[in-house]
């Protein structure tokens, strides 16, 4: 198979560092580009991973590259096809996402700026948190069309849900599919009249509580692992979702994902970044799609919208 595209991963700390390894490993892009504010931690990272590609049989190379919040540097991601933003700190025990914000916007703007000044024509998936207000920022920053900016979340969410559903009812992930749409914090959606287990509806399978406990635990699914980990935030389960849509881009595969994309006018609501399903492709969000929900699940989507036109609309001055 021949490699196409590059990708460039900023932030090479444990979301960057394993979403480039997980990137390098589909061996679908010609190049990976990890780069970091931290000088010699891009580079270090870049050439332990050249360093399995023989083991693990992979041919996208990985270029690690040191740059400054001013832009120097920024000459190694040149015309990416695809950036992934993680560049930000992570949350500490007892603090919400939201505590980030200020300090996380300021290196997502300046992120952003360089990117779309040498990447111009590059989809930008945002991982940084606050997510949703995060992502509504980079677009502003870069300004992109709209499409061409996502967030990751409901990815990850989703799949926490489908993890926490599998173990309940005792059954292999393959056998779940749920859905989370929302922000990625405490408007979070889980859509339980979307989960199935083997086809069948998980109202069929667990009582209203033991459902109510599973949303519950997938709106609490980072706090979780955060209280665990003590320093720090979950990365293998946040990785995988952001390599995916960035897969998705390059193939230009129409898949459908749950993402924070820019809504106008689906499910009644407009004019803010949420959590819902899109087909992804070459130019990013191809569109978003109006599944099936239950009206107290758009009422919850509705509330969630704008819980995060609020935030969304103080970012710009950030
Ligand atoms: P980390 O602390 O391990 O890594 C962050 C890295 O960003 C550090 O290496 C730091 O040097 C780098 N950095 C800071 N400013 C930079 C700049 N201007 N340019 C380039 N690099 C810069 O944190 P981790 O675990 O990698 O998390 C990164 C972000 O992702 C956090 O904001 C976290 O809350 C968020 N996150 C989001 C999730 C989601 O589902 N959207 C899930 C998990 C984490
Ligand atoms: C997570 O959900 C902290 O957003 C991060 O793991």
């Amino acid at each position: 198979m021949s490699l196409k595209g590059k990708v460039t991963v900023v932030g090479a700390g444990f979301y960057g560092s394993t979403t480039a390894l997980r990137l390098a490993e589909y061996n679908i892009f010609e190049t990976v580009v990890l780069t970091d504010i931290v000088e010699g931690k891009p580079e270090g990272l870049a050439l332990d991973m050249n360093q399995s590609r023989s083991i693990e049989g992979f041919e996208t190379k990985v270029v690690g590259a040191t740059t400054t919040a001013e832009g120097a540097g920024y000459e190694a991601t040149a015309n990416s096809d695809v950036v992934v933003i993680t560049a930000g700190l992570p949350r500490k025990p007892g603090m919400s996402r939201m505590d980030l914000i200020g300090v996380n916007a300021g290196i997502v703007r300046g992120v952003a700026e360089n990117i779309a000044q040498h990447s111009p024509n590059a989809v930008i998936i945002v991982v940084s948190n606050p997510l949703d207000e995060m992502t509504a920022l980079a677009q502003i920053a870069t300004g992109f069309p709209k499409n061409k900016v996502m967030g990751q979340a409901g990815m990850l969410d989703t799949a926490r849900f489908t993890n926490f559903v599998a173990e309940k009812v005792g059954v292999p992930v393959g056998a779940v599919r749920t859905l989370t749409l929302g922000s990625h914090g405490e408007t979070m959606v889980p859509v339980p009249s979307r989960c199935t287990v083997n086809g069948k509806p998980l109202t069929e399978l667990l009582s209203a509580e033991e459902i109510a406990e599973l949303v519950d635990r997938t709106r609490n699914g980072g706090a979780e692992v955060v209280a665990l980990l003590k320093t720090g935030s979950a990365y293998y389960a946040p990785s995988a979702a952001a390599a995916r849509m960035a897969k998705a881009v390059i193939e230009d595969s129409g898949v459908v994902m749950p993402v924070c994309a820019w809504v106008d006018g689906q499910f009644g609501i407009s004019g803010v970044y949420l959590g819902v399903e899109a087909e992804i492709g070459r130019e990013g969000v191809r569109n978003v799609v109006e599944g099936s929900l239950t009206p107290s699940e758009v009422e919850s989507l509705k509330v969630a919208a704008e819980a995060v036109r609020a935030k969304q609309a103080d970012v710009k001055d950030l």
